[in-house]
């Protein structure tokens, strides 16, 4: 990860959970649609953030989950909130096992420039009939110039982004082994829109979202 990511990562922990972020707000509700997957599974989340995702996954009956990150101040959140999880600080690719039924890539992409090797370190960690769930950012957003940014006190980050088209991703998937690669547009649904006021405001009925579901 690189330094500028990491410092402001770790300058967003503490309130990264409590913002009103639109791209979170309609990636839960993309994951929620996928809570079967997470029943009795080994789940790796690459970029897993403050935890929440791999927290939605064993609310949802996942038996083990692993959360790889670069930054220290999201995996101290992410510690507190999952004690008996397993955390590793690195960068996306790092080994970290395999035989896992499920692995999570959410809103991290948009911080690669070469998707490939992250998309590939999550298939090699796949077990046979494992599933890859990635969401990020649409590539649409581009003309709306959005990316992470917010906020600290006085001080504004805006980190470098790169928006992904959803074939370039989904030839990722493919060039790393995986088949039956499914790949999603999506505008705000209710649900999103009934948790996030600024999704409902800013981005009503715009492309805002691709997941791709992939097999291995
Ligand atoms: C927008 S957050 C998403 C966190 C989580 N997946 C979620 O959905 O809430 C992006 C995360 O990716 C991590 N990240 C970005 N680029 C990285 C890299 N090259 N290596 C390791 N972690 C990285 C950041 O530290 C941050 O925690």
């Amino acid at each position: 990860v690189s330094d500028e990511v990491r410092a402001g990562y770790d300058a967003w922990a503490p309130d990264y959970d409590a913002l009103d972020n639109p791209l979170i707000a309609q990636a839960t509700a993309v994951l929620e649609d996928h809570a079967a997957l997470f029943e009795t599974a080994r789940v790796l989340e690459l970029g897993c953030g403050t935890g929440r995702n791999l927290a939605f996954a064993l609310l949802s009956g996942a038996r083990e989950v692993v959360g790889v990150d670069g930054s220290p101040g999201m995996l101290a959140v992410a510690k507190k909130r999952l004690p008996r999880a397993r955390f590793v600080e690195g960068p996306l690719t790092t080994p970290v096992g395999d035989g896992f039924d499920v692995a999570l890539i959410c809103l991290v992409l948009e911080h690669v420039e070469d998707v490939r090797p992250v998309i590939r370190a999550a298939a090699d960690a796949l077990a046979p009939g494992g599933h890859l769930l990635m969401m990020e950012l649409h590539a649409a957003l581009r003309a709306k110039q959005v990316g992470a940014n917010f906020r600290v006190g006085d001080v504004e980050y805006r980190l470098p982004s790169f928006l992904h088209e959803g074939v370039e991703l989904a030839d990722a998937c493919r060039a790393a082994g995986l088949r039956e690669v499914e790949v999603r547009d999506h505008r705000p649904d209710p649900r999103a829109l009934s948790r996030s006021p600024k999704l409902a405001a800013r981005y009503a009925g715009q492309l805002i979202l691709v997941e791709v579901v992939a097999t291995k």
